[in-house]
């Protein structure tokens, strides 16, 4: 009995195998239909083609590109849908990916919406190398390379950049960006960086604007003051020293954030600082301000009542009589942030501080 049971078990047991397809059993069902859509493997390696399963939208990492004439190579082959989705060719710190330009027949017939090239020996990019990108390119990070010049020309003719990455490079100079588009664009850490003063001005949708860690010396009069959406503004790390009126006059109707911290800011002309709307926040930390003259400063205080919304940590205040305007009014108290002002390192909410102000000025 036990063994017609055992024998019967069996051919349970290989007919449930018979009745599976074969294929099953040694891959996985995806694979293949992931890959409708690119062109084949071995024709674009060591680039990496993929499709999203929901999006149909296909990507390429090329990250493992050994230079410039592969990348050429690869795009010349035949795509059948040229129009990419995203490239991603990234490196590391230590481990650069060893292309250095990009040429304007780099790309072949390809076009994409997202670029990222960071982290390469990039040094060079012609202005015809996006070309076929120019109608459909969205994002751009071409950050973390060695590009001493970028064709800013191009702009005018991607309307639907909105985002430019080239902090970390060692870009000299930025013309003029004409753009309706862009909303965010990053160019910090490039030491040394030269612009027009009008820079800006043709560039209305920008949101956010970095110039951190440039060894930026002076701001020009009305710099900023054509970015009616701006939200942050962040300009720490630099060598300014002085700020001329109207250096920084905003005309933005959204909240602004404005980051000067780390600076080498001595003297602020009356009116340096204008139309920032409510909620905005100015930072000054680590500067070298040595008073806040009242003709100057009672204007910037009632622009950005609120709470803690000037920080003025870390500077070189000498705090007597001359603060007096300042800690006499509590709506101007609750506004300057906590922090260490004074050039004793003492804090002007000190309450002993307050008090010697109230008695002896
Ligand atoms: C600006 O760039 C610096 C350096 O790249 C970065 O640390 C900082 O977070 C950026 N600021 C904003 C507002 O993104």
């Amino acid at each position: 009995m036990t063994s017609t049971f055992i024998i019967l078990l069996f051919s349970q047991v290989a007919l449930l195998l018979q009745g599976l397809p074969r294929a099953v059993s040694l891959q996985s069902p995806s694979v293949e239909a992931t890959k409708l859509g690119c062109p084949v493997d071995t024709d674009i390696a060591p680039c990496i083609c993929t499709v999203d399963s929901a999006t149909a939208e296909i990507n390429m990492d090329c990250s493992a590109v050994l230079g410039e004439s592969e990348l050429k190579r690869i795009f010349a082959t035949d795509f059948l849908f040229p129009d990419l989705h995203k490239l991603v060719i990234q490196g590391t710190e230590i481990d650069p990916v060893p292309i250095q330009t990009l040429e304007a027949d780099t790309f072949g017939k390809v076009s994409f919406n997202h670029v990222v090239i960071s982290n390469t020996d990039l040094r060079s990019v012609a202005s015809s190398a996006f070309a076929n990108s120019f109608p459909t390119i969205e994002t751009m990070d071409v950050s973390n390379n060695r590009i001493p010049f970028f064709p800013f020309e191009i702009l005018a003719q991607c309307e639907k950049l909105t985002t430019l990455d080239i902090r970390n490079n060692v870009l000299e100079h930025v013309s003029l960006l004409h753009s309706n588009s862009l909303r965010f664009f990053d160019a910090s850490g490039n030491v040394g960086l030269q612009y027009e003063d009008e820079v800006f001005q043709t560039a209305p949708m920008l949101e956010v604007i970095n110039l951190s860690n440039t060894n930026l010396g002076h701001i020009a009069p009305l710099t900023f003051a054509y970015q009616q959406r701006l939200t942050t503004l962040d300009l720490q790390g630099n060598s300014i020293d002085y700020l001329y009126a109207n250096a920084l006059k905003f005309m933005s109707s959204t909240p602004t954030t404005v980051n000067l911290d780390n600076n080498r800011i001595g003297t602020v002309e009356k009116d340096a600082i204008t139309g920032l709307a409510a909620g905005s926040i100015l930072q000054l930390k680590n500067n070298m301000l040595t008073d806040l003259p009242q003709d100057v400063w009672e204007d910037i205080f009632i622009l950005l009542q609120g709470t803690a919304t000037i920080e003025l940590d870390a500077n070189l205040i000498e705090c007597a009589c001359n603060i007096k305007w300042l800690v006499g009014n509590s709506v101007y108290m609750d506004t300057l942030g906590d922090g260490k002002e004074c050039d004793d390192m003492t804090s002007i909410h000190d309450p002993s501080l307050i008090n010697f102000i109230n008695q002896h000025c």
